[in-house]
């Protein structure tokens, strides 16, 4: 069997078109869904990222800002701005970038977001939400991988699903959400993480194999059963000698990989469209119930 591309660009430009739809109808009701994304500090990788995610927005007609404050900016100063945020109309989704620098408690400032405006699904409320089977919002990562594999038939029943890494932003989420009962869900899963020993013996009986770990190309051919479907959350930078300096790989490592696995999403064109196509969703959905 050769190998099928998992194109989260493709699948994306097609929820696209059923987002325009409900964009349309909710612009009859005066509504523009709204996104304030809060990104602290000047960390490269994030920048980029809010900057693909508001490009998106602007592309739709959808209203978006973004605040930028200080690396130093102290937690109350940002939970004061979120406080401002929460009683907005304007804006139905609340997104602040992480990571934050570490003098600012993640949590601390999670929690002080809206849980109706948490289009991340971080909040702890929509976090019990996911856990207890009636999710409010899913994260956007870890609903764009199940969007994909719907969107190309893949159901997870019967299958192994195994998951590296246990972040709050993919890793335990995802192991929730596939575990779930639903149609494509109902799969059995495992979580593999840094302490886990010998992960290849956990990652080969996969059927689908799903890796968040953000480390250069370190699963291969070795870690993976026959015809694994595989799904690639990774981000890498890797120096290159093309004009921009550098190159963008996964997880996986795809030479190694492309012969042994049935299905796997390419880096880039993945799973990242897919994560920003769902915080469209998301932020639709926000708009949807809450305005
Ligand atoms: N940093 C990396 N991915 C994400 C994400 O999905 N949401 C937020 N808020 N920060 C991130």
């Amino acid at each position: 069997m050769s190998l099928k591309i998992l194109s989260g660009l493709e699948v994306s430009k097609h929820l696209y078109s059923q987002y325009i739809q409900k964009i349309s109808k909710l612009k009859t009701k005066n509504i523009i869904p709204g996104l304030a994304v809060v990104l602290v500090g000047d960390n490269p990788a994030s920048k980029i990222y809010v900057r693909s995610k508001t490009k998106k927005f602007n592309d739709l007609d959808l209203h978006s800002t973004t605040i930028k404050v200080e690396n130093s900016t102290t937690e109350d100063d940002l939970i004061k701005i979120i406080n401002k945020l929460n009683n907005d109309k304007k804006y139905h989704g609340i997104l602040v970038q992480l990571p934050l620098p570490n003098h600012i408690d993640k949590n601390k400032i999670i929690n002080s977001i809206d849980p109706k405006k948490d289009v991340d699904g971080f909040h702890p409320e929509n976090v019990g939400l996911l856990s207890i089977g009636s999710p409010r919002f899913i994260p956007c990562t870890p609903k764009g991988i199940i969007r994909l594999m719907e969107f190309y038939n893949i159901s997870l029943k019967n299958k192994h699903v195994v998951v590296v890494g246990r972040s709050n932003l993919v890793g335990r989420p995802i192991s929730i959400l596939a575990s779930s009962k639903g149609e494509f869900l109902n799969g059995t899963t495992t979580i593999c993480h840094s302490g886990t020993p010998d992960l290849s013996i956990y990652t080969k009986t996969a059927d689908v194999l799903i890796s968040a770990i953000g480390k250069t190309e370190f699963l291969t051919s070795n870690h993976i059963k026959r015809d694994a479907i595989l799904i690639d959350v990774g981000i890498n930078k890797i120096s290159s000698n093309n004009s921009k300096g550098y190159r963008i790989v996964g997880d996986f490592k795809w030479d190694s990989i492309s012969k042994v696995a049935s299905y796997a999403t390419p880096v880039p064109g993945g799973v990242g469209p897919m994560t920003i196509a769902m915080l469209i969703e998301n932020t639709i959905i926000a708009a949807e119930l809450y305005s």
